[in-house]
């Protein structure tokens, strides 16, 4: 697969999840009466398809980012967004109110989609037209990073 079209999956798997999230988080707002129901549905979102994106980033094209010294500071800045999504996590599952989850919920998404934006454009859209990296074989195993 060319470096285009693994980039192009990768975008499209982003917008993917920012859209789900975004509608688990707007179940908090519109489902108000089973709002502990829908907090967990998000907090489950990021538990079992975020994070583990997340990690299987960590491990390809992170650490292949990494490598470019332009990157190098981008990325450490990446991780770092990581942990605070895991922690809004955390936050959000122990959200004890109603309004509470529905701020965290919301934060969550957004945080997200401020997240994936970043990687699209300062790292996938870097890494893309190198012919000294081959992206299909960076991420290896792509089902975390593409197919869920
Ligand atoms: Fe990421
Ligand atoms: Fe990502």
């Amino acid at each position: 697969m060319s470096n285009q079209a693994v980039a192009q999956k990768m975008r499209e798997h982003h917008a993917l999840m920012a859209r789900q999230l975004h509608i688990l988080a707007d179940n908090v707002l519109t489902q108000k009466e089973q709002w502990e129901t829908a907090r967990n549905e998000v907090g489950a979102y990021l538990t079992d398809d975020i994070l583990p994106h997340a990690a299987a980033e960590e491990a390809t094209i992170y650490r292949v980012g990494s490598e470019t010294e332009s990157l190098k500071g981008l990325i450490e800045s990446m991780l770092f967004e990581h942990g605070i999504i895991r922690e809004t996590r955390d936050r959000l599952l122990a959200a004890p109110k109603w309004e509470e989850a529905l701020v965290l919920g919301t934060e969550a998404a957004r945080l997200f989609d401020v997240h994936a934006e970043k990687e699209n454009r300062f790292i996938i859209a870097v890494l893309e037209p190198r012919n000294d990296i081959d992206l299909a074989s960076v991420l290896g195993d792509m089902h975390h990073l593409l197919s869920r």
